[in-house]
């Protein structure tokens, strides 16, 4: 196991950004920025061995700052959205940002994707790693509630990257924290995701309206281009006309994850025939959202001068459901003092001969 800690550049501001390179004994590696917690690469074999980046991303500190589609980044405090970026707490209404079409998206203007973490490795035994932390203090993006926030990178010998959060506040606040990576099996974003092959455990979704946001209810997959719970090609129903997909723009939507509370388990697992490459997710949370890069349209230029074109990347964003503190039938994102948010997701490599 190694790892390497270099400059990667410095901000606007003149921060310095370090990139930390942790590599294992199997042929991966990932590379994560202290710069909104940004996973930058992943490199990981085909079925011939063939080791190769399997994200999107920018080469460059400035791209991240002026041009990101939050590529890699640890969304937060509130990942996804809130309905005009609204909610209350105990009978006080807060009202955030309304940074995307007049709802508040990924913790605001500013949120943790572009805050400076204080980062520490570990090496032990056979795993490598990086702890993340930032203090989002009382009142930024206007939340309540000074929140210590932690993640924690670890890579082991069989190619699965674990994500560790927690969180604690001094005032009762929301959290929904989440990681950004877009994937691209095959080449890391110069084609589409069409041809991904996707497998989600679970029976039902969150159906949301044209802005995205969700109805409140929590419908069946049955009879839906929603259901994964075998797989399915990707591109084989995004384009029937469903009134989600429309919605959606393609998929763009949390599902309701058949799983026990809490419990770490193996919820989604997206395939890549021509490379052989298999990702299996795990995760702790109850929704994952499934974005098909439908918002990309070719013209932010990533890393090696590639221009990441419509669906050429696919997020699995595990989470607490969108807007979350306006429906009382949702899994609770409300922190209290004295509390623990704990949360961990696994990204595990593989591939299929
Ligand atoms: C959302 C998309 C959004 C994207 C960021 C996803 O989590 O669901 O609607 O466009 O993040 O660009």
């Amino acid at each position: 196991m190694t790892i390497e800690e270099s400059t990667f550049g410095y901000t606007k501001e003149n921060q310095r950004v370090s990139l930390f390179k942790l590599g294992n004994g199997a042929g991966m590696t990932v590379e994560i920025l202290n710069y909104g917690g940004i996973i930058k690469n992943i490199c990981v074999p085909d079925r011939y061995g063939k080791v190769e980046d399997v994200v999107l991303g920018h080469d460059n500190i400035t791209d991240y700052e002026e041009k990101s589609d939050y590529f890699g980044c640890i969304a937060g405090r509130f990942a996804n959205r809130i309905n005009q970026g609204r909610f209350r707490i105990n009978g006080t209404q807060f009202q955030l940002p309304q940074n995307s079409n007049g709802n508040s998206l990924h913790g605001g203007i500013k949120g943790f994707d572009k805050q400076i973490w204080k980062a520490q490795t570990f090496h032990s035994g056979d795993e490598v790693g990086v702890s993340l932390f930032y203090l989002s203090e009382d009142g930024e993006e206007d939340y309540p509630g000074n929140m210590k926030c932690w993640v924690t990178y670890t890579l082991d010998n069989s190619n699965q990257l674990k994500i560790e959060y927690r969180a604690e506040t001094d005032k009762t606040t929301i959290v929904n924290l989440t990681n950004h990576t877009y994937f691209n099996l095959k080449d890391g974003g110069e084609t589409t995701i069409l041809n991904h092959d996707l497998k989600i455990k679970a029976s039902c979704f969150t159906p949301v309206d044209a802005k995205l946001i969700p109805h409140g209810t929590i419908d069946s997959v049955n009879d839906t281009p929603f259901d994964f719970r075998e797989f399915k090609t990707i591109g084989e129903h995004i384009e029937t006309g469903h009134v989600q997909l429309k919605n959606g723009g393609g998929y763009d939507h949390n599902f309701v994850l058949d799983k026990e509370d809490g419990a770490c388990e193996l919820i989604a697992s997206v395939y890549e025939p021509i490379s052989g490459r298999l990702l299996d997710v795990l995760t702790t949370e109850p929704g994952i959202q499934f974005y098909s890069g439908n918002f990309l349209k070719g013209d932010i230029v990533g890393k090696n001068g590639v221009a990441y074109k419509f669906r050429s990347g696919l997020c699995l964003e595990t989470q607490h459901f969108p807007d979350a503190p306006n429906h009382d039938n949702f899994p609770s994102t409300i922190l209290n003092p004295g509390e623990q948010f704990e949360s961990a997701t696994i990204y595990k490599f593989g591939v299929e001969p």
